[in-house]
């Protein structure tokens, strides 16, 4: 069974991926941190991010490759272990121009593809319900307010010792949410058979309780 985790930034999809795959035993894969790695190298490498061919080529040439060690998921470009570098608000926008290129998306359903092909993945991003596995058994759409979203976000940038503030965030993911919402290609959009799920006001705890629930119910119709 593979399930697609769906929605805007800072709805809580890598969180309660993460702990949804544990408790599964099945493999959790980051797609928003492919995006993130090529944006940090865009950046690294002084690349115009709107130019969508160098932009491609860039990630034509080099590897992305996700990992995992006892504690989280590992993002390495080529041998560089960029896992703490992905994170920055600086990154989050120029991963959303990123995204928003066909040729790229082109390739990175490949990549992604190939990494759900083993099946039991639990896989989190934007399109996976609606373009990567159209055929995911479980489809989750997962969503939240915009300010909850923004005071989720300035918690754990705070932990990681990140200036700002929550009015910039909100800003910044509105902003992200309309750009990743109305590109052309793929745009964030929750899938026809996918299950819509607010996490405003819930508990990490309760969001992870509710999906578990959904794939059973699921995993018992596609059986
Ligand atoms: O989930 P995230 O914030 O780490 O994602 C970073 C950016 O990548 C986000 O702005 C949208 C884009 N993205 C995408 O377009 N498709 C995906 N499957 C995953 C992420």
């Amino acid at each position: 069974m593979n399930i697609a985790i769906d929605g805007p930034a800072g709805a809580g999809k890598s969180t309660v991926a993460k702990i949804v795959a544990a408790r599964l035993q099945y493999v959790y894969i980051d797609t928003g941190a492919m995006y993130r790695a090529l944006a940090w190298a865009v950046q690294r490498e002084g690349i115009e991010v709107t130019d969508e061919q160098a932009v491609s080529r860039l990630l034509e040439k080099n590897r992305i490759r996700l990992a995992r060690n006892q504690q989280e998921q590992l993002v390495f470009w080529n041998e560089i272990d960029i896992t703490s570098e992905i994170r920055t608000p600086e990154v989050s926008q120029y991963a959303s121009i990123v995204a928003s290129h066909g040729e790229v998306r082109m390739q990175m359903l490949a990549l992604q593809r190939e990494l759900a092909k083993e099946g039991n993945v639990v896989m989190d991003g934007r399109d996976i319900g609606t373009h990567v596995l159209p055929n995911a058994e479980v489809k989750i759409f997962l969503t939240a307010s915009i300010r909850e979203r923004a005071e989720r976000r300035l918690a754990e940038l705070q932990a990681k010792g990140h200036e700002t503030s929550l009015e910039e965030l909100e800003a910044e993911i509105a902003e992200r949410d309309k750009r990743d919402s109305e590109r052309e290609v793929a745009p964030l959009k929750q899938a026809e058979d996918a299950v819509l799920v607010d996490t405003s006001g819930k508990t990490i705890d309760e969001v992870v309780e509710q999906i578990l629930e959904i794939c059973k119910r699921m995993g018992e119709k596609a059986k």
